[in-house]
């Protein structure tokens, strides 16, 4: 037969039971929470939606390669292991391992920018964006215009706007010292880049010679969208075509929490020999030995391994379908939803669904917090509370109210799925609350990770 039925590409050997609660101990923990998700105890949350990054399902291979972990404070086998595996997938030339995405990010932009810089991307991410600032520099934000509407549909809204690159590298270029592309594009919806598109940026980058670097946290996710969705692409492996769009970059930064399929890790790699040094003794002084950089032998491992499972096509057929499903549903049921369905989560739009709540009072939140109340399934604001607060203290709605679903790696199953569904109709169907909330205390930078809120409707 040839089947219609997309299943997990796995049996599971190992469960962990998952908590119910009533829909007053909900209401008693989002208070306490400060109603604020990130707050909650993750014990108090049913379904866990939070984020895809470190939560997914090692397989069994990978806890296999746990135990083969070599803990060699330097030169260690598993770093060799890890270093082969990056160069083969990146072609990069110099691999530095790191406990995650952020410090990665954080070495490469203390040791490549000056204050009043520029970094043109897509979107940049939360921390992406926020360690740039810290460098007294600006995070510049040039997605296609199509990338803002979340009902267009389209098949790369993560695609750069070469048109203002361009006109960003003629105007100001000696300010930007690399130009960076998120794959896929996570505050924009997960949604891909077309290797078109990079090709272009790579073009740019060669003509005002400045360094391209990917933030290749969801390489292999990107990678299937090109494969499915790209003319002439449907005869090449994810793999051949992950590596194909690394050999268009100088250098990358990686959260192995993501398409590493592991609970922790990262890496920067590159290809200039000065910026590699200076950012391995940045590594020392803050991550650790740059045979290690802040990770156990045995996370090298897991992460190596995970760099080869994830460009598994079974597996990524079954990712991309298990978050279409969700979002099928939702549109067929006239949810105001992010389209088309992302790589890694499903992106509720806020904005559309309760146009009466004012963009500064967080609608996002409103609607994350209902469908915890309702149903215990924690997702996370991309929205005002996460992006509407500019470096010189001014508010500013962001460009979209997003909720966003992200879905961990090997972890749920289809009749999760369909339970996520029904919260999210019932919520989306039920009685929109009259006011959204405000803030009564939040730090400066990356408030909304611990900002308490309160909602106006009493
Ligand atoms: N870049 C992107 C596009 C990301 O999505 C993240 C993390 C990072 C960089 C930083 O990596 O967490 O390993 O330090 N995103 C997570 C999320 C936290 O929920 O989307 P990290």
């Amino acid at each position: 037969m040839e089947p219609r039925t997309i299943i997990e590409p796995f049996r599971i050997k190992s469960v962990e039971a998952v908590r119910f609660t009533t829909r007053e101990e909900r209401a008693a923990a989002l208070r306490a929470a400060g109603y604020n998700l990130f707050r909650l105890r993750a014990e108090d949350v049913l379904i866990d939606l939070l984020t895809d990054s470190g939560t997914g399902a090692m397989s069994a291979a990978q806890w296999g390669a746990v135990m083969q972990g070599d803990e060699s404070y330097a030169g260690s086998r598993s770093f060799y292991r890890f270093e082969a595996v990056v160069k083969e997938l990146t072609g990069l030339r110099h691999v530095i391992p790191t406990h995650q995405g952020r410090a990665a990010e954080r070495i490469l932009f203390h040791c490549a920018l000056k204050a009043g810089d520029i970094v043109p991307n897509n979107n940049h991410f939360d921390t992406t964006r926020a360690n740039i600032e810290t460098e007294d520099a600006e995070a510049r934000d040039l997605v296609i215009p199509e990338g803002r509407v979340p009902a267009l549909l389209h098949p790369f809204k993560g695609n750069v706007d070469l048109g203002a690159l361009e006109r960003l590298l003629s105007t100001e270029g000696p300010r930007v010292p690399l130009v960076m592309v998120t794959i896929t594009n996570n505050s924009g919806g997960g949604q891909p880049v077309s290797l078109e598109n990079l090709r272009g940026v790579r073009a740019l980058c060669d003509r005002y010679r400045k360094p391209l670097f990917l933030d290749a946290c969801r390489f292999a996710e990107n990678a299937w969208f090109i494969h499915t969705r790209e003319a002439g692409m449907g005869d090449r492996s994810p793999r051949d075509i992950a590596r194909e769009v690394f050999a268009l970059c100088d250098g990358c930064t990686m959260s192995a929490k993501k398409d590493g399929m592991a609970n922790i890790g990262g890496f920067l790699a590159l290809n200039d020999d000065a910026l590699a040094e200076r950012a391995r003794n940045l590594l020392i002084l803050t991550e650790g030995f740059p045979t290690y950089g802040g990770l156990a032998g045995y996370d090298l491992e897991a992460v190596a391994r995970g760099l080869e499972e994830v460009t598994d096509p079974h597996y990524l057929r079954y990712r991309a379908r298990s978050i279409e499903y969700v979002v099928d549903k939702l549109v067929a049921a006239d949810v105001p939803v992010l389209r088309p369905a992302g790589g890694h989560a499903i992106y509720l739009d806020a904005r559309g669904l309760w146009p009466h709540i004012p963009p500064l009072e967080y609608p996002g939140v409103a609607l994350a917090d209902a469908l915890y109340l309702e149903a215990g399934v924690r997702s996370v604001e991309i929205g005002s509370l996460m992006f509407g607060m500019r470096p010189d203290g001014v508010e500013v709605p962001a460009a979209m109210e997003l909720v966003r679903l992200a879905i961990p790696r090997r972890v749920y199953t289809q009749s999760h799925m369909d339970y996520v569904a029904e919260a999210v109709l019932s919520v989306a169907k039920g009685k929109p609350p009259r006011r959204g909330y405000r803030i009564t205390e939040a730090p400066k930078v990356l408030r909304h990770f611990t900002a308490r809120l309160e909602p106006l409707e009493g």
